[in-house]
């Protein structure tokens, strides 16, 4: 393939993969890959493994997500390691909570910061919007406050949006409406919604990111079938999000894994999501829309490439 010569280093990687992705959404800082659950070290760290792994089925980058303040400093450090790793700057819905607790100008003025020295690393805003469904973790007018206020770092940096919604349809619209015209675009990822929500995000000139959490049921897949191959980008978001045997979409999976209840070396882990699964994701979406996954592959690459990898 060519060079293209982009934010976060080239893309040059070759390989023997018949498939080629961008992971979108990917929780690389999570201590999982080091073997850390819940602080307490119970395997060792195999972070270079699944890396490897996910090289083999074809992922050429790793957009790490970063979920707050700390996160995207510490995305940004892991990025710093790899040409193939980049990052978004932003705080997730969950999250806001921090922007009131560290006094919400110096919270934004660190995010900012962060975004702008490290132009070279980070790829999007984010990551950022609503989640009705954990109002435990942050309630809802603080959700709304703070997602609009990120409007303002991506229309500083001019860098597009890597969004997050759930269970907040009306308001995510609301919110997206008012502000469409202050960021260069975006991604709604792990997208869980109706054809109709696709319709919407799809009419304001966003795309959608697919990842196992999108192909839970029936119902999702027929969504996902409802949404233009040009408008899709795809994702893990591991550790979470893997496609489960009881999921809808599991029936399409071709390519497995060595996987494990119990960690061992060389092996996935039977609760934690890779990047590698990439490949089922991809496999699931073009079985359940009667598509050639390469070609699929290939244009959900080339929309990636063109939302957050060019022009810089
Ligand atoms: C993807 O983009 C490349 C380079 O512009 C182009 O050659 C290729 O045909 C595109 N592939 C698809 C499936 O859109
Ligand atoms: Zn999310």
């Amino acid at each position: 393939m060519g060079i293209v010569s982009i934010a976060c280093g080239f893309f040059n990687r070759t390989t023997m993969a018949r498939f080629k992705f961008i992971d979108i959404g990917i929780n690389l800082t999570d201590s999982m890959f080091r073997g850390i659950y819940r602080g307490n070290q119970k395997h060792p760290d195999d972070f270079q493994q699944v890396i490897e792994r996910a090289f083999n089925v074809g992922v050429q980058k790793f957009i790490i997500t970063g979920g707050n303040l700390a996160d995207s400093k510490e995305a940004i450090q892991l990025a710093e390691t790899r040409d193939e790793f980049c990052t978004t700057v932003g705080c997730h819905p969950t999250r806001c909570s921090e922007f009131e607790q560290n006094g919400p100008d110096q919270y934004f003025a660190s995010l900012r910061e962060l975004a702008l020295t490290n132009k070279g690393t980070v790829v999007a805003i984010g990551e950022c919007g609503l989640d009705f469904d954990r109002l435990e973790f942050c309630p809802k007018e603080t959700q709304l406050a703070y997602f609009e206020k990120q409007f303002d770092l991506a229309e500083e940096t001019g860098l597009p949006m890597f969004l997050h919604c759930r269970n907040s349809h009306k308001e995510f619209l609301d919110i997206m409406k008012r502000n469409r015209g202050r960021c260069a675009g975006g991604v709604v990822h792990s997208f869980d919604g109706s054809k109709e929500d696709a319709a919407a995000l799809i009419d304001l000139d966003l795309y959608i990111g697919i990842n196992g959490c999108s192909l839970k049921t029936e119902a999702n897949l027929e969504a996902m079938k409802s949404i233009p191959t040009e408008r899709l980008m795809i994702e893990t978001d591991a550790p979470w999000c893997g496609v489960k045997a009881t999921h809808a979409g599991s029936k399409y999976i071709k390519t497995t894994f060595p996987t494990k209840k119990k960690w061992e070396t060389g092996h996935c882990l039977k609760d934690r999501n890779e990047p590698c699964h990439i490949i089922q994701v991809l496999e699931i979406m073009a079985a359940a829309r009667d598509e050639d996954p390469l070609e699929m592959a290939n244009t959900i690459f080339n929309n990636t490439l063109k939302v957050f990898f060019s022009g810089r």
